[in-house]
């Protein structure tokens, strides 16, 4: 509909450089760069190259979106930007680039929370989301239960992991199997061809007195490591599609069985699934077989939507335009650390950070005094 908010959004939180444009919950361009090429030989993403690669990106990417959206930048109701977490310089770049959109266009500043966003992105494929929603985000940085009564101001964590987020657990184990980075989509790959029963390796914070919602996956990473370490020196082959089909079992198993629980013990019956582990092929069939046991319904975005992108942003900024949160000042910060219960950023400088409630229509002032 042509009278839902218009947004662009802004993800440069890790190595994509991600531009979303979104009406209301519809999609309109998602044009994403990635770096991930410049950082394998390194084994993992380097700060300093990834910003560098956002700033030689983001005009570009920005142009792109504009243009496979077939809109025009003065029609935007508003500038969504990745404010946090992630890596510091990296989010800077995305922060400055969307302040001066923002301000050259005289459009409204929105700063989220790139947790929120990828929860918010399901929109785009299902609809709204139910409220509350229960939703079990799974990336390199985060495994986390939230549940969000509303997904613009009320994001309130269950549970997350207490040492490695999923996401660097299959990167580590496919780096023990000599898989290359990023690990994910290698170990599902190879997965494909083995017997998730092969190995049983332990599923972590899983005993009556362990916390129900938290994670752990440092002492499965270091069991396959060690159970790999014993073949070779046995001078066995490793079954590669084993291993990857047993861990990343082990992996789902946990998931899956700790989400459907917080949905049953808090009366939600939906379940969404984000972040770059919901790319999982694996993680998408047992949920589903386990919700439906459990007769809860199950959101996945498709695979591009769940791994980082900037449609996520725009959709997460086009609800809060539609729900008339307020815009962020000229001085809002980068945050790396930001809080899962942020889901906005105000401003260091915002007339009102408790209330949530004013018009949109609002750009504020700029001034020496609260620009960087
Ligand atoms: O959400 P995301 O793109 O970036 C972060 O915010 O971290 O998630 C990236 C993570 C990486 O650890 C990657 O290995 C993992 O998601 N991943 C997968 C798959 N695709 C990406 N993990 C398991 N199976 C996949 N198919
Ligand atoms: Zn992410």
């Amino acid at each position: 509909m042509a009278d839902e908010p218009l947004v662009l959004g802004i993800e440069t939180s890790c190595d994509e450089t991600g531009v979303g444009i979104v009406r209301g919950h519809t999609l309109l361009a998602d044009a994403v760069a990635s770096s991930v090429d410049d950082h394998a030989r390194y084994g993992g993403v380097v700060p300093e190259i990834a910003s560098r690669a956002h700033l030689e990106a983001m005009v570009p990417t920005i142009q792109r979106a504009l243009k496979e959206a077939g809109v025009a930048a003065s029609d935007l109701d508003g500038i969504a930007v990745t404010a946090g977490p992630g890596l510091a310089g990296a989010l800077l770049v995305g922060v400055s680039a969307a302040k001066a959109y923002a301000y050259a266009l005289g459009k409204p500043l929105y700063g989220v929370n790139h947790l929120a966003s990828h929860i918010c992105v399901d929109q785009l494929e299902h609809g709204a989301l139910p409220e509350p929603t229960m939703a079990l985000l799974v990336s390199g940085g985060h495994s986390s239960l939230l549940l969000a009564p509303d997904i613009t101001s009320d994001v309130r964590p269950l549970g997350s992991t207490i040492d490695d987020a999923a996401g660097e657990a299959f990167d580590k184990v496919a780096r023990v199997l000599g898989l290359g980075f990023p690990g994910g989509p290698a170990v599902d790959r190879h997965a494909r061809d083995g017997d998730p029963k092969a190995i049983r390796f332990p599923r972590g914070l899983t005993g009556p007195r362990d916390a129900p919602y938290d994670f752990s996956f440092s002492g499965l990473k270091t069991a396959v490591a060690r159970w790999v370490e014993a073949q070779r020196r046995d001078g066995l082959d490793v079954p590669v599609a084993d291993v990857a089909a047993s861990f990343q079992e082990a992996v789902v198993d946990v998931l899956t069985r700790k989400a459907i629980r917080a949905c049953k013990e808090h009366g939600v019956d939906h379940l969404m699934i984000g972040g770059g582990v919901a790319a999982n092929s694996r993680l998408r069939s047992l949920a589903l077989e386990r919700c439906e046991d459990a007769g809860i319904v199950l959101r996945v975005p498709r695979r591009a939507l769940c791994t980082d992108n900037g449609a996520m942003v725009a959709a997460l900024g086009a609800e809060m335009v539609a729900r008339n949160r307020p815009s962020s000042t000229w001085d809002l910060p980068a945050d790396s650390s930001l809080p899962v219960t942020e889901v906005s950023v105000p401003g260091h400088s915002h007339p009102h950070p408790e209330e949530h409630t004013h018009s949109h229509d609002h750009v504020h002032e700029l001034s020496k005094d609260n620009l960087y």
